[in-house]
């Protein structure tokens, strides 16, 4: 298959819906095999079938990113199913504003989880799967961050921030440790999304008000991030690692 992405393989975690679901779909039009890491089976199943419905090719794995013993077998799955890996795309993420709010409010179990979740994962997909990426001759590592990394916000979600903010430093000693192996590495830092992720809490009221602080006037749809993503992992982005990039309709520029 022709594309930006022919003859890759990608590993992305969270990609049963959201965000890393349009990725997977995205990575794969564009001649990507897809590793579908995701924790939650039905949704995993149904992004490969949208795959494949297009023509692709893809492998749903399940697990929890937050968990070594998950994230080596579906990273081993990914790399024996496919016979390699060329880009590891750390997607998945929660954001639970119900017990993860200012420090003042929010419990340690609540905070355990939600870094293991947006930051641990990281350190275990790319233990894992910076191994398989140098046996690929090189590669790209996409992290993703948030606007909430760059600013504080009077609703807090420390945690999440916390560990979003964690990223941007690793992102920055993962690129300049691997840059000599091929392995580039960048994050993407995401305004607000039309995702699961945000659907329980994005009252009309709350779009409204997040919408009057966007420049663009809008919140993104999950391709416009996708499509972000996809720039990095192809070799359009070849001269790119250790960089940051804000996808907000200029929210923070504001
Ligand atoms: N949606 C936004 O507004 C927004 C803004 C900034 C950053 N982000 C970031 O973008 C990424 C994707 O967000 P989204 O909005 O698409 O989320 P989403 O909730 O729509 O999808 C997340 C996916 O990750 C999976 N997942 C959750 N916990 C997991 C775990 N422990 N193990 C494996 N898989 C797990 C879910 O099953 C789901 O398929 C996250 O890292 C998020 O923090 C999102």
């Amino acid at each position: 298959m022709a594309g930006r992405l022919a003859g890759r393989v990608a590993f992305i975690t969270g990609a049963g819906m959201g965000i890393g679901r349009e990725a997977a779909l995205l990575f794969a039009e564009e001649g990507a095999g897809v590793v579908v890491a995701d924790i939650d089976a039905n949704a995993a199943k149904e992004t490969v079938a949208l795959v494949e419905r297009r023509g692709g090719r893809a492998l749903a794995t399940i697990g929890d990113v937050a968990l070594e013993a998950d994230v080596r077998r579906m990273v081993a799955d990914g790399a024996r199913s496919f016979g390699r890996l060329d880009v590891l795309y750390n997607n998945a993420g929660v954001l639970w504003k119900d017990r993860d709010r200012s420090v003042l409010e929010t419990d340690e179990k609540s905070w355990d989880r939600v870094i293991a979740i947006n930051l641990k994962s990281a350190f275990w997909v790319t233990k894992y799967g910076i191994p398989e990426l140098r046996r690929a001759g090189g590669g790209s590592v996409i992290l993703m961050g948030s606007v909430s990394a760059l600013a504080g916000f009077t609703r807090a979600q420390d945690a999440y921030t916390a560990a979003k903010g964690a990223l941007i430093s690793l992102t920055k000693s993962l690129a300049i440790q691997f840059a000599k192996d091929r392995i580039r590495c960048n994050i993407i830092h995401p305004g607000i999304v039309d995702t699961p992720l945000q659907a329980p809490y994005l009252t009309e009221a709350l779009r409204r008000e997040f919408e009057s602080g966007i420049p663009l006037g809008r919140i993104a749809q999950p391709r416009e991030i996708a499509s972000v993503a996809l720039f990095l992992a192809s070799d359009d982005a070849a001269f790119m690692t250790g960089a940051e990039l804000v996808v907000d309709g200029g929210f923070t520029a504001g």
